[in-house]
């Protein structure tokens, strides 16, 4: 299609633009260093922390911990072997690095979380516990992820929870005369729930005044529960709804959220589905069932390697700003550099703290990360 090879020769004239340093400009701001950040999977065999190339990032969140039901985390001592190992590995590679471990997760409790943050004793137990846990095993900091808080109850508890925890971080890095913990949080793209039958919104006052950054998942827009049509899972922008990055991101600096406490998520895979019609392959085109992968989930690496071995189309598209590969009745949609630095230049644009990735262990020969780290030019 000569439309598509002049769209991608103008995305790669953006992208090469974005990589030639600015010289010379004083950089005279109070604003806190960018943020480049990675959550490490710590379920992966093949994929050691020794393995991570840590110049490309800023922090790197240890995927997960979760605590007892008394709300305290109890690591067993092969869990405690792996994530001293985990933070004496990175600060050996890169002392400036900052680690942090990840509470909770897609897919667990969100009750837990719930029931933990509903009164005073139990708050106290957890973040007592986590502020412990940290500094057993050398992490910088703590990461929430509540997926999700499910009513404004929640949310109102969240905000508390928040507030109490950084109380008791800057209590403990007084006493102990050591630096404060991080404190951040895994969030929904956008600032509320606008798409559920419980609206709900996070509480952007108690974030701005307790937490460092959020992480908002900008991912999963589509997927294995609607197999009717393909999509951009990770779509910047979408003529059809607010399911998009660009409103996910502008919804939360609406909503009052400090721009230097928001960063943006950027996928490290891709969602596939089967084509109803292979002549009919692009995005919103009628689909029938997933396609390859876990549930319809390809890594970038996979979906590279499965590009590279059926000599699928690839396309980069501009409306949504995003990537997709297609060969007989596969269609897979996820970013590649060319697209994920695009992102990058519209989160600079809005002047949002950094980027982070789910996750580390899928790029393809850091070929993403790396433009990525290349793209962010402030604070270099
Ligand atoms: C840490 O992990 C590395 C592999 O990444 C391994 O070689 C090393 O023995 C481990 N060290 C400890 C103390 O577990
Ligand atoms: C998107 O959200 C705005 C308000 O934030 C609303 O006015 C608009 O109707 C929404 N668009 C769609 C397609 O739902």
């Amino acid at each position: 299609m000569a439309a598509s090879t002049a769209h991608f020769q103008l995305l790669q004239i953006l992208v090469l633009s974005l990589t030639i340093p600015i010289i010379s400009t004083p950089v005279v701001t109070a604003s806190p260093p960018p943020v480049k950040a990675a959550y490490w999977p710590s379920w992966l065999t093949n994929f050691p922390p020794s393995a991570i190339d840590t110049t490309l990032f800023t922090h790197v969140l240890y995927a997960f911990l979760m605590p007892t039901t008394t709300y305290k985390f109890q690591i067993p001592a092969s869990t405690a072997q792996h994530l001293s190992n985990f933070t004496t590995t990175l600060r050996r590679k890169n002392p400036p690095l900052k680690t942090l471990y990840s509470i909770g997760g897609g897919g667990t409790d969100s009750h837990l979380f719930a029931r933990m943050a509903s009164n005073w004793k139990s708050r106290q137990a957890f973040i007592t516990s986590s502020i412990q846990t940290a500094r057993r095993f050398g992490f910088d900091g703590m990461d929430l992820d509540w997926e999700f808080p499910e009513n404004p109850t929640d949310m109102q508890n969240l905000g508390v929870l928040f507030t109490e925890w950084r109380r008791a971080i800057v209590h403990e890095a007084r006493t102990t005369r050591r630096a404060p913990l991080l404190l951040t949080a895994a969030v929904y793209f956008s600032v509320d729930f606008f798409l559920d039958e419980t609206y709900r919104k996070f509480p952007v006052w108690s974030i701005n005044q307790n937490l460092d950054w959020i992480n908002a998942m900008c991912y999963d827009y589509h997927g294995s529960w609607d197999t009717s049509r393909t999509g951009a899972h990770a779509a910047l922008y979408d003529r059809n709804s607010n399911i998009s990055t660009s409103y996910g991101l502008r919804s939360w600096i609406k909503a009052g959220l400090l721009k230097s406490k928001l960063v943006m998520g950027l996928p490290l895979y891709g969602k596939t589905w089967v084509l109803k019609d292979p002549n009919s392959h692009e995005i919103g085109s009628d689909a029938v069932a997933v396609g390859p992968g876990d549930d319809g989930v390809l890594t970038y690496v996979q979906i590279e390697e499965f590009n590279k071995k059926n000599g699928a189309k690839i396309e980069h598209d501009i409306d949504t700003v995003s990537t997709y590969s297609y060969v007989g009745s596969v269609w897979i949609g996820y970013d590649d550099a060319i697209s994920a630095t695009l992102k990058i230049q519209f989160a600079q644009g809005l002047g949002i703290r950094g980027y982070f990735f789910w996750a580390l262990g899928s790029d393809s020969e850091w070929r993403i990360s790396t433009q990525a780290s290349r793209a962010w030019i402030l604070g270099e």
